[in-house]
């Protein structure tokens, strides 16, 4: 799998397809293996580039703080080395909020927005305080308390009873991760801007996807992005939670594929 040297790290990432540009950044605690699925369709009619952020999958942990704006700067960077000036820019959750610190800093780089399964606001201070426990109780304990408690959040009753197989490549890519690079990125979000007073002046194409049952970034706050980003289309998926690209990959894809198609990407 290949690696490129981001100014202090190894980032580790994925380049498949030819085409249009399509980057898909992950969200908390994964790695750009969460795009499996769509990495494997998309990348018939696209360029799909997906990172490991730093800290996370392949990607190496740094020993300065880490940020939003800067995993926005190495998504960037990787843009860079590979020659992509230009891309639609897509993220999950915490990768929503990358995609928006991206936006923020390179509004030309931008050809159109996908936020899935994410928000636009900060943290709340108790918010703020229960991921500095988190991050101590990772770097403490490790990833399987995390993870445990991440999973139900995560997926609706009926995926967690029903598809075995996904509960478990979900567990298994939280316990790959870094303790370390898990608390880094929870310092991250903590600190992370509130990105709500962009969103009336969001001037590029824009998808919102978000599962029905979304428990950690809520089918309000991609209604509340929905209302105030210009022209932005929303797609609500049933019988799916947080990682909705997982739990309904198939009408993920499609709706995908139908955006992309329409604004010519
Ligand atoms: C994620 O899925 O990236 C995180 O759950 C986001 C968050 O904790 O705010």
């Amino acid at each position: 799998m290949p690696q490129t040297l981001i100014d202090d790290i190894e980032l580790g990432y994925t380049d498949v397809g030819s085409g249009p540009p399509l980057v898909l950044i992950h969200g908390y605690p994964f790695d750009r293996t969460l795009w499996t699925e769509q990495i494997n369709t998309l990348s018939d009619t696209h360029r799909v580039i997906a990172p490991d952020l730093r800290g996370f999958g392949e990607s190496e942990t740094a020993n300065t703080e880490a940020s939003m704006s800067g995993m926005a700067r190495d998504v960037a960077s990787l843009m860079d080395h590979l020659g992509v000036d230009r891309a639609v820019i897509g993220g999950l959750s915490m990768g929503g909020y990358v995609a928006f610190a991206f936006y923020r800093q390179y509004p030309e780089r931008v050809k159109a927005l996908v936020l899935a399964d994410t928000r636009p606001q900060a943290d709340t201070e108790e918010g703020k305080q229960t991921r500095r426990e988190q991050s101590q109780k990772a770097l403490a304990e490790g990833m399987a308390g995390i993870a445990d408690s991440m999973l139900p959040k995560l997926l609706t009753p009926e995926t967690v009873s029903k598809r075995p197989e996904l509960v478990k490549r979900i567990r298994d890519m939280m316990l790959r991760t870094k303790p370390a690079g898990a608390a880094g990125a929870l310092l991250a979000m903590a600190t992370r801007d509130d990105q709500t007073p962009i969103l009336k002046g969001i001037s590029v194409p824009t998808l919102i996807l978000v599962g029905r049952d979304d428990a950690i970034t809520p089918l309000k706050d991609s209604e509340r992005m929905h209302a105030e980003i210009p022209g932005s289309r929303l797609a609500i998926l049933e019988n799916a939670g947080h990682v909705s690209n997982l739990e309904q990959t198939e009408r993920f894809n499609s709706e995908l594929l139908s955006f992309l198609k329409e604004i010519g990407a």
